[in-house]
């Protein structure tokens, strides 16, 4: 299992501190919640703390853009050196275009479906998709319960992928522990996305380990 720990339930007074713990960690990348106040009643942090986060963080960038008009941010994004660009598909009125738009800027293309968006509105551009993001839980906050749907969610997002012979990996954002982790990986996930079940604990590294090994 890949892991993606989310940086949102770090300690903000201390965000080298716990950069620092993630570079040193067996985590395979950083995942950054970006919220706008509008596409999501919550707003979190946006490009100077991405900015200073890329200048100390050694893993690849998986930015996470709860936002409205995401393609705006497409050029600005690849010069910070970002792997993996993910954008709401609610939150995109032509889709294709911007899944283009972040590939041709070097980056990794991915799509996130909010809970109450079926897997199937992926069907035409699953073939152009380095990664599918399903929430397990509403975005917007850290420390929510999973939401259960995701894991038959996340069996028929497999089902479409093998299908269709895409090579999209697929990744779940909320809610993920041990025992929810453990469900997805039976379902077919490929990366855990986890905040508060790494960052409340005691030995973070721990916990990322613990995910890795589901
Ligand atoms: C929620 C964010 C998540 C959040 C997950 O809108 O997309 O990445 O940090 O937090 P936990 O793992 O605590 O549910
Ligand atoms: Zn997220």
């Amino acid at each position: 299992m890949l892991v993606s720990p989310s940086l949102l339930s770090a300690d903000f007074a201390n965000l080298a501190k716990d950069i620092e713990m993630i570079n040193n960690s067996q985590a395979d990348m950083l995942h950054l919640d970006v919220m706008d106040g509008v596409f999501v009643p919550n707003i979190s942090f946006g490009f100077p703390v991405i900015e200073a986060v890329a200048n100390i963080c050694r893993k690849p960038l998986d930015v996470h853009l709860m936002i409205v008009k995401p393609e705006i941010w497409v050029d600005r994004m690849s010069k910070i050196g970002v792997e993996i660009m993910n954008v709401h598909q609610e939150a995109c009125l032509h889709l294709d275009r911007t899944i283009h738009a972040i590939r041709e800027a070097g980056m990794k293309a991915a799509v996130t479906l909010n809970p109450s968006t079926p897997v199937g509105l992926l069907e035409d551009v699953i073939g152009e998709l380095d990664m599918v993001l399903l929430m397990s839980v509403n975005p917007g906050f850290g420390g929510q319960k999973f939401i259960d749907n995701a894991v038959a969610k996340t069996r028929r997002l497999r089902e479409l992928i093998d299908r269709t012979g895409s090579k999209a990996l697929i990744e779940v954002d909320g809610g993920v522990n041990e025992s929810t982790g453990r469900l997805l990986a039976e379902a077919g996930a490929d990366i855990l996305v986890a905040g508060s079940y790494i960052f409340n604990a005691p030995d973070p590294a721990a916990r990322i380990l613990t995910l890795k090994s589901l």
